[in-house]
This record gives structure tokens, C-alpha cells and sequence, in this order.
């Protein structure tokens, strides 16, 4: 990956993000391209990480893989100025637009186009992303090994089966962050009310997030059996645990996830 030209066609977060992981990952900042309708935050990108910026056109042509990091609406204006350039430099494309099918995006670029489509999440902001990703056929092997890397600069990832799989993975890890930041609300809240003071019950609520997710990591064992390791019979987690399944939690999760993959599986539509 250290010896391939990246660019990136708009330079907003998750561009951002990307940006830097790969420069913490060893890329040299003279491989790296973006270009933005909004000169600024291109400037910002090039004083803050010695990039390159360069017209959309001109980044494409250089590129051996080419991110789209614009939001979903402006895709296929964006994919339309590119076709042709594409269809001459033969570069990979990465789409991390959330809701735009690999079919939308081959009858934008024309179906010869080798496309890996991505659903990357927020933590990539702080390098601690989850990424699906699926090739379409024209993709070969080192081109995806190309765009597993660039992925990994931010977090994990994983390859999908099927398309239809970035629904499941946009429903879970994709939208997954505000589910927690919703727990976190409640408990938060819960705090709040029992009487201790806002500041300190929304500390403690960050930091016992943070500190299960670590240690749920950094284990060897699933999350059920690090639940039952601190549920000591008759105590106070055991208490709150009956309550959580009395009020039927696991359903309420289920439905919600459900919930999301369906509504993903529409934008596509
Ligand atoms: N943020 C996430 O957590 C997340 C997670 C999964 C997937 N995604 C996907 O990642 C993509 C980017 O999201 P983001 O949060 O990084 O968006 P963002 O911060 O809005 O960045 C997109 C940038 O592209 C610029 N832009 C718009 N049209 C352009 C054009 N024709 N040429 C060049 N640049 C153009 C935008 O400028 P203006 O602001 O001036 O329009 C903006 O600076 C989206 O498709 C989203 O679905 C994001």
C-alpha cells in the first residue's frame, strides 16, 4: 500500500479520518490526494498532513485507488464526471457512501469498473472503526488487498459474502455507535435521578463504557461469560440483569437492529 497513489474525492470526516490513518500507517503524504468543493477544508487537510490536493480529474488520473468519501446524493454526479477517466486509468474505486449499490455505482462508471464498497462507522474518527466491505467482480485480488489496507488504517475489517450483508452490517456496527450512545443516555439519566451529581454520572457512565468495551477486547471470552463472571447470585448486578430480561431486552434489541436493516435495505432500494 506505501508505494500506491490514494485520492480522495471529497475531504469531509470520514476522508479526514482516513487520511490520517494511513499516514500513521507509514504511507508517505506525497502518495496521498484529495480534492473538495470546499477549498478550505482541502487547505486544512494539506497544511495539517503536507498532502496533495489537485482537480477531481486530475487526482483520478494519478490514482491507483480512488476513494468517494462524498455523501450518497451527490454520488452519481460525482461518479458521472469520472466515468471516463476511469474507464482509461483502470483504478480501484472505493465507495464508503452509505445506501449506494455496487449496480447504482457500475451504471454510473460502466460495469467493466472494479469497485469495492464499503460500510465503514464513526470510531474510524478516533482509528476505532468497524468496516464491511464487497468487491464486485471486476476487482482482482490485489486490488482488494489494496482496499482491505486503506481500510484497516482506522479499525477492523471484514470481507461480506454477499451484498446483501452490508444491510446487516450498516444495521449493527454501522448505526451501532448511537444504539450505546443510547444506553449511555439511559444510564446516564438513571444516575441523574438516583441523586448523584450530572457531571460525575456522566463520567462514570463513559468510563464504564469504555472500560467494558476494553475488556471485552482485550478477552478471550464472550461478553455472556464476562456478564456471568461479575453477576454474583443474590447481588446487585444479578438485580438488574432480571430486570433487563424481565422487560424482555434481548427483543427489544433484536427488533431495533431489524429495524435499521430494513430501513437500509429501502435507501438502497
Ligand atoms: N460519517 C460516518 O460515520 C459515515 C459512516 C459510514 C459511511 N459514511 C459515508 O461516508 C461518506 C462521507 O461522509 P462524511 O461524514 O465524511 O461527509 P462530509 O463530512 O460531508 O464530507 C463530504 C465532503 O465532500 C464534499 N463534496 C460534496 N460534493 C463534492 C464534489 N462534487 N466533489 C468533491 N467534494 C464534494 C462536501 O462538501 P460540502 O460539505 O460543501 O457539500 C464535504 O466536504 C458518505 O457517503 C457517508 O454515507 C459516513
Amino acid at each position: 500500500m506505501n508505494n500506491s497513489k490514494i485520492a480522495f474525492i471529497g475531504a469531509g470526516n470520514m476522508a479526514n479520518s482516513l487520511i490520517h490513518g494511513l499516514i500513521n500507517k507509514g504511507v508517505p503524504q506525497s502518495n496521498i490526494t484529495a480534492c473538495d468543493i470546499d477549498q478550505e477544508k482541502v487547505q486544512a487537510l494539506v497544511d495539517t498532513c503536507g498532502i496533495h490536493t489537485a482537480s477531481m480529474i486530475d487526482a483520478a488520473k494519478s490514482a491507483d485507488v480512488l476513494v468517494l468519501a462524498v455523501k450518497p446524493q451527490v454520488m452519481e454526479a460525482v461518479c458521472t464526471e469520472l466515468r471516463k477517466v476511469l474507464s482509461e486509468s483502470g483504478c480501484l474505486l472505493i465507495s464508503i457512501a452509505a445506501g449506494v449499490p455496487l449496480h447504482s455505482l457500475e451504471a454510473w462508471l460502466g460495469s467493466a469498473q472494479s469497485i469495492v464498497r464499503c460500510m465503514p462507522n464513526t470510531p474510524a474518527l478516533v482509528s476505532e472503526g468497524a468496516t464491511g466491505l464487497f468487491a464486485n467482480a471486476n476487482t482482482s485480488d490485489a486490488q482488494a488487498k489494496l482496499a482491505e489496507a486503506v481500510l484497516s488504517a482506522v479499525g477492523i475489517c471484514s470481507w461480506l459474502e454477499n451484498e446483501a450483508q452490508i444491510d446487516m452490517v450498516t444495521a449493527l456496527s454501522g448505526s451501532g455507535p448511537a444504539y450505546y450512545f443510547l444506553l449511555m443516555e439511559a444510564m446516564e439519566q438513571a444516575a441523574i435521578t438516583m441523586g448523584l451529581p450530572a457531571e460525575m454520572a456522566r463520567q462514570f457512565t463513559i468510563q464504564t463504557a469504555l472500560g467494558a468495551a476494553k475488556l471485552a477486547a482485550s478477552s478471550d471470552v464472550p461478553p455472556d461469560e464476562l456478564r456471568r463472571r461479575v453477576t454474583s447470585p443474590g447481588g446487585t448486578t444479578e438485580a438488574a440483569i432480571k430486570s433487563f430480561e424481565s422487560d424482555a431486552f434481548r427483543s427489544i434489541v433484536e427488533r431495533a437492529i431489524g429495524a435499521a436493516q430494513k430501513r437500509s435495505i429501502e435507501l438502497a432500494n
